[in-house]
């Protein structure tokens, strides 16, 4: 199967590092034209001149912040009025950790605003093109913990399985449109993001950082953290002519971790 994105365009959320930007990478490798949102400008400047551009594509960026909701509708709003796009990676930064009674109303409404109000409002902007053209990838970032959650990590919990149920919800609607909406179930993958969480964690049960990553590791069959790389395989693949037919559900990508089936 050879994959080409060649003319379609790639909107994709936190993709200055880690995830994000691996998964705009595999995306421009198959010829997608990309822009890349995160905050910090300079990384972006750099990074877009960096991303594969085989097929003379012009990547771009868009500075925001997912934390200031207000401010992130008028720039995505502003965004949307003059560029339209046909995959949608969904993928915000994640909430803090902590456990589920010590977060308080306002923890669970920033929560609420950062991964399901941002999300669900780029969506809504970005599928009046996917409609009239009859085809569209959304694909939203989630978490392997909407299915079994980790008690460490209740905000996440929480409001990732409202997005999944949000986009299966949706998938139902957008199917007659040729556009697919799918939810990736991340598992444990070797970012910055993992490392923090691994330090909250070892602080949090007084270990050390390096004991709560084996600890991890022990826990997956596959015996290894994933590479972001792999996550983005996955997810360049549903966002193809090829996964036409996949929609509407929600795939791990967590080298085995999740025991459930
Ligand atoms: N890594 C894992 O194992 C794992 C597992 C399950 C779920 N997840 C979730 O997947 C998502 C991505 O994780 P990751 O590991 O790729 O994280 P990461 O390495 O920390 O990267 C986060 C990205 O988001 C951007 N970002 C951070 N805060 C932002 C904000 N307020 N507004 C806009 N952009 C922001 C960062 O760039 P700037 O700092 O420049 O803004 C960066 O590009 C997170 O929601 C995470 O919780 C990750």
């Amino acid at each position: 199967m050879i994959i080409s994105l060649k003319n379609k365009t790639a909107l994709v959320g936190g993709a200055s590092q880690g995830l994000g930007y691996a998964i705009a990478w595999q995306l421009a490798a198959s010829g997608a034209t990309v822009t890349l949102m995160a905050r910090n400008e300079e990384k972006l400047r750099t990074l877009i001149a960096r991303l594969p551009a085989a097929e003379g594509q012009q990547h771009g960026y868009l500075v925001v912040d997912f934390a200031d909701l207000t401010n992130y509708k008028q720039i995505i709003e502003a965004y949307f009025s003059n560029h339209t796009v046909d995959i949608l990676i969904n993928n915000t930064n994640g909430p803090k950790a902590g456990t589920v009674l010590e977060k308080t109303g306002a923890d669970y409404q920033a929560a609420f605003d950062l991964l399901f109000q941002t999300v669900q409002h780029t969506t809504a902007l970005a599928v009046k093109h996917m409609k009239e053209q009859g085809f569209g990838r959304i694909i939203n970032l989630t978490s392997r913990t909407t299915k079994e959650p980790v008690d460490s990590l209740a905000l996440s919990n929480t409001i990732r399985a409202a997005v999944v149920a949000w986009g299966k919800t949706l998938s139902r609607d957008l199917g007659k449109h040729h556009i697919t909406v799918n939810n990736i179930l991340t598992g444990n993958f070797d970012t910055e993001r993992l490392t923090e969480l691994f330090e909250a964690q070892a602080e949090a049960t007084n270990a050390t950082t390096q004991a709560i990553k084996e600890k991890a590791i022990t826990d997956i069959p596959l015996q290894r953290l994933g590479t972001a790389a792999e996550l983005a395989n996955v997810i360049t693949f549903l966002a193809s002519e090829q996964a036409a037919y996949v929609t509407g559900t929600s795939i791990p990508v967590d080298g085995g971790l999740l025991k459930s089936i």
